[in-house]
């Protein structure tokens, strides 16, 4: 029976496939790490190929690991790190440059030039989104000044331009399909977010040729079909989701006022806001939540970029520890980091305060502070920059949420868990299934082929794992965020 779903996820340090039967559950899966390129001061690139070719063989050994064959999946999904842009020749499919990763911080000054010039109210209006290189639209601009003859062959349509799910799709398809979903049109920056349609304006500021855009579909559409020759037989793309807005599908927040975090590589906290393009005056971000049957749900979000970096930091970096999980007991031995703050800006900082110049610092060390301080220090920061966003998200308007549902690696750190419940106040939901990003994106390509006939019926799969309730009295979680933020004004100009 054609049941089974494969989820290729491709995050920003590894790729990752997973093959679910129709309840959701995990039949099998595959997992690699890739290379990271750091040619420069804050650049930050992949190689494209790589990133297809290791896809591809997670695939089949995904496939291998569930026992299934291609020809008993009903559809493939597609959910991938955003806004890392790649350019490739439309002719042989090979990419023209490595690709420039979100992290990258190379259009620092052409972005903050934009912003002098006073465009960055359009851009919010159109996007949702703020003059960050963050966003596609002045990578794209970059390879375009910077590889020789791209413009030129842009122009003459030989190019085409991609987020990574575009790319891997292109990939599958055999060149077939050059299309993208809203979702990740949205974090392009050239992508109106109200229309719905690539804005001729954007494209104009930024001088990118519309020859290079993909099509924009729903987030479950028909992306077409795999190239017969990959897995023996054609097998339907069915869904495409970036990877938070794909979370968000796997938390089934589908309610209004419903609101995920994600613990990756960054920390992506993401809120419904059902029909309404919420403008944001606290600069976070207004995004597209999903598009299903032409209907566009939005989301607010906040984005830090540094929330698992910054343990991988302390595992590579300082060698403080030799693996992630050996932080819930250092930290459970110290109970807090006793007024260490760590302020993991390694690649500036993100929401709220988009400050690509700041740099990371500890402080308040003391004599006494030893490892277990230190380690503690990099969870709570994680948490306070997720306090930081939910207060921005408040003064937004957002209510308070009743409760948090929290996903991705570092959730299963019990002691984070409940800090995190302390630090914010509010109640932490963890689920059964941590893999949300992978099951959104398998829920989308799902009901596309009818696996779901509804996300009434996708929520009712969601599960409760554990749910920690805070315990932080009201004057001591205001005190040790006052700490946190004095520790941010130290690095950041925009506090
Ligand atoms: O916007 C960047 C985001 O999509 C990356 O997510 O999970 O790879 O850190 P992740």
């Amino acid at each position: 029976m054609k049941g089974y779903l494969l989820a290729i996820d491709q995050g920003t340090t590894s790729s990752r496939t997973i093959v679910f039967d129709a309840a959701g559950t995990i039949l099998g899966q595959a997992q690699k790490e890739f290379a990271q390129h750091y040619p420069n001061d804050g650049w930050v690139e992949h190689d494209a190929r790589e990133i297809w070719t290791d896809c591809l063989a997670l695939c089949r050994k995904a496939l291998a690991n569930a026992h299934i064959d291609a020809s008993e999946l009903a559809a493939i999904g597609i959910t991938n790190q955003r806004e890392t842009t790649v350019l490739w020749d439309r002719a042989s499919g090979t990419p023209l440059a490595p690709a420039i990763v979100w992290q990258d911080r190379r259009t620092a000054a052409l972005c903050e030039q934009l912003r002098e010039q006073g465009h960055e109210a359009l851009v919010q209006e159109r996007t949702g989104l703020l003059l960050d290189p963050y966003f596609s639209a002045t990578k794209l601009a970059w390879l375009l000044d910077n590889v020789d003859g791209a413009r030129e062959r842009a122009e003459r349509g030989e190019l085409a331009f991609g987020t990574i799910d575009s790319w891997l799709l292109w990939q599958l398809t055999g060149g077939r399909v050059h299309a993208t979903d809203a979702t990740n049109a949205s974090r392009t920056m050239l992508f109106n977010i109200h229309t719905q349609r690539w804005d001729d304006a954007l494209l104009a500021l930024f001088r990118i040729p519309a020859a290079l855009l993909p099509d924009v579909r729903d987030s479950a559409a028909d992306f077409g079909q795999t190239d017969a020759g990959l897995f023996g037989t054609p097998v339907p793309v069915a869904g495409i989701a970036g990877d938070q807005q794909a979370a968000l599908v796997g938390q089934a927040c589908f309610t209004p006022g419903m609101v995920k975090s994600t613990y990756g590589t960054g920390c992506f906290m993401v809120l419904n806001t059902g029909e309404e393009a919420v403008t944001s005056h606290n600069r976070l971000l207004t995004t597209v939540g999903y598009r299903l049957g032409g209907k566009t749900t939005y989301a607010l979000e906040g984005s830090i970029f540094v929330a698992g970096a910054a343990i991988q930091w302390l595992r590579d970096g300082l060698r403080l520890i030799s693996h992630a999980s050996e932080t819930e007991a250092l930290a459970r031995s110290v109970g807090s980091a006793k007024g260490v703050y760590m302020v993991p800006a390694f690649t500036g900082l993100g929401a709220p305060w988009w400050d690509p110049h700041a740099r990371g610092a500890l402080l308040g060390l003391t004599r006494d502070t030893g490892i277990a301080e230190v380690v503690t220090a990099g969870l709570e920061a994680v948490c306070y920059q997720t306090l930081d966003l939910l207060e921005a998200m408040v003064a937004d308007g957002a209510g308070r949420p009743t409760a948090l549902r929290v996903d991705g690696g570092m959730v299963v750190n019990n002691w984070l868990a409940q800090s995190l419940a302390d630090i914010l106040g509010v109640r932490v939901d963890r689920p059964v299934i941590t893999e949300t990003t992978a099951l959104g994106a398998a829920y989308l390509a799902g009901l596309q082929v009818g696996v779901f006939s509804s996300l009434d019926e996708i929520g009712q799969h969601w599960q409760c794992d554990r749910d920690f309730a805070p315990r932080l009295n009201e004057q001591d979680r205001r005190e040790r965020h006052a700490g946190w933020r004095d520790a941010v004004a130290k690095v950041c100009r925009r506090v």
